[in-house]
């Protein structure tokens, strides 16, 4: 799987390269910064954000021989150096510890504040880079501080534990635990990695407020989905405020949000009473690999719970857009019938669906009605999206591990997946991953016309005994994509329009309708190959000589 990078050919710099380096220093910096930095370098010179020189590594540094080229580049003025690799669709891994700039004449390793400091970009937007770099080492710290992730083997854990126990985060994106806003007593409360419990808020809202896409009655489907004691007792609270249902629609949040939203918009919207807060209730959550998706603690079978939080994270803010909230059970139910009607998807892939969402709306739902002053602040903040278990989903005897345990290296020093590998063979196991994972997206771009962002983070790989068996798939409602005229079953095609009128005008490329299949294409390849089995491809490549 080894293709040279095409931008390796493309780019030229006037940095001299290094000759001779030392082997690797200890001590120099600690390991989630070197993580970082190294993530950072590797973005800079794969992006091409930095020209760089490589040439055939030189004798006699310390690292893994896999590494095999050195690096040469410059950040603004500061001479730069490292030791890496080019690997399959051209990324380039960097080896952890190498990375080093000439400071007085001297080479040594790179801190990180140095490096962000040298980088030719305006203040601005250099200062809230360092802000998200340093957040995600010190993030990194606490959890090497105070959890025993990184000092036992994960294997075995079952799917709801290593959504936890998964610290690594996002591979290749420098700042993967930027949690703006985030403090270390919110990481640890409202963070993956700590797995700590806690129960959602909920709101009562002016029901002119609220869109939503429940799947019945609002009543009779929370009473379903929290059970009727809880709903009862949500409902005793709504009445102790001479308020009822018939106008008033019921809103989880996170507890975290509402802390985070505390501000001029939120108080006003208390006080007019377009709020009333309920209190905490229900089942008791954990956070998610993506934080704000919650699992349910007490029920692993219950649905998930997708909520937006006022954060950004791994460069996106992580609120809800406003007009893909609703959408999410149409949509969900398009590829449900779209896999259900397909023989060859049918017993491939398992689609997590998004069955139910509400959305709190700043302004009331009469035409052109414009929001009271300041509650654009509330746009896409308050809502909810509900999402299958995949407890529900597993056959007798099938397991579930989220798709990027497949690349991670444990504290034995051999990956997380090397029983699997050693019971079936690297060859018959890595034949078969590929089967279970691609076909089913393969199919679904070629055949169908639609793409789904499948990187790992989405994926959830279903096994018997490290066996892959079939492929479930999470996360629709943000970044599916088609091209209308490549649908297969078009007739399957919901009317977004008729949910949200934003439909009807939106040009190509804003929605979820492409213009050109060259952008499923190109959703397919980085998702599927150039972030996601490009690092499969790396780890075999290091510890199966594969
Ligand atoms: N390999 C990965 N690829 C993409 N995102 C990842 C990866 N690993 C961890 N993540 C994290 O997952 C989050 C994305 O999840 P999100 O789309 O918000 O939720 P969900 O998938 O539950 O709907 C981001 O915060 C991102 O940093
Ligand atoms: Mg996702």
């Amino acid at each position: 799987m080894k293709a040279p990078s095409p931008r390796l050919a493309a780019l030229d710099s006037t940095t001299s390269l290094p000759s001779g380096r030392a082997t690797p220093r200890e001590g120099a910096l600690d390991e989630p910064e070197r993580r970082v930095v190294r993530q950072l370098v590797e973005a800079l010179l794969f992006e091409g954000l930095v020209s760089f020189r490589s040439a055939p590594r030189a004798p006699g540094s310390g690292f893994a021989a896999i590494y095999d080229r050195d690096f040469a580049f410059r950040l603004g003025q500061v001479p730069v150096r490292c030791v890496g690799a080019v690997s399959s669709f051209g990324r380039i891994r960097v080896a952890e510890g190498s990375i080093e700039h000439r400071a007085h004449g001297v080479w040594r390793e790179a801190p990180l504040r140095q490096l962000v400091e040298s980088l030719d970009v305006d203040a601005e937007a250099r200062q809230r880079l360092l802000t998200e770099l340093t957040q995600t080492v010190a993030l990194c710290r606490w959890n090497r501080a105070h959890l025993a992730h990184h000092l036992r083997p994960r294997r075995g854990l079952s799917f709801q534990e290593l959504e936890s126990a998964l610290h690594e985060g996002h591979p290749y994106h420098p700042s993967f635990k930027a949690r703006a806003g985030f403090s270390l007593e919110d990481h640890r409360d409202y963070g993956p990695e700590a797995a700590t419990c806690f129960q959602l808020q909920w709101l009562a809202v002016d029901a002119r407020r609220v869109r939503t896409a429940l799947p019945e009655a609002p009543e009779r489907f929370w009473a379903r989905e929290l059970g009727e004691r809880v709903y009862a007792e949500l409902t005793t609270r709504l009445t102790d405020q001479g308020a009822s249902w018939d106008d008033r629609a019921l809103l989880p949040v996170h507890p975290w949000q509402l802390r985070a939203l505390d501000g001029p918009a939120l108080r006003q919207a208390f006080t007019e009473r377009v709020l009333l807060p309920l209190g905490p209730a229900g089942d008791r959550y954990r956070a998610s690999q993506s934080l704000r998706t919650l699992l349910n603690a007490d029920r692993p079978e219950a649905s998930h719970v997708k909520l937006p939080l006022a954060t950004v994270c791994t460069s996106s803010p992580r609120h809800f857009r406003a007009h893909f909230v609703c959408t999410a059970p149409a949509v969900s139910e398009w590829l449900g019938a779209v896999v259900g009607e397909d023989p060859f998807l049918r017993d491939r892939a398992v689609l997590l669906r998004e069955y139910a969402a509400a959305l709190f709306t700043p302004s009331p739902r009469a035409q052109g009605a414009a929001a009271p002053h300041g509650a654009e602040a509330l746009e896409g903040m308050l809502g909810v999206i509900l999402r299958e278990s995949v407890v529900t989903k597993l056959a007798p005897g099938e397991e579930a591990v989220p798709f990027n345990a497949l690349t991670v290296v444990e504290a034995d020093g051999r990956p997380f997946i090397a029983e699997w590998l050693d019971a079936h063979g690297v060859e018959a196991w890595v034949a078969r991953l590929l089967e279970v994972m691609l076909l089913p997206l393969w199919h679904l771009l070629v055949h169908h016309g639609i793409a789904f962002e499948a990187h790992p983070q989405n994926l959830i790989l279903l096994h018997r005994g490290g066996w892959p068996e079939r492929l479930a798939l999470r996360d629709f409602h943000d970044d599916t994509e088609y091209v209308a005229d490549f649908l297969r079953r078009p007739e399957l095609l919901p009317d977004l329009g008729r949910i949200d009128p934003y439909f009807d005008t939106v040009p190509d490329d804003d929605g979820y309708r492409m213009a050109s299949t060259d952008d499923l294409r190109e959703l397919f390849t980085d998702t599927a190959y150039v972030f996601n089995l490009a690092d499969l491809s790396f780890l075999l490549e290091r510890h199966a000589g594969f």
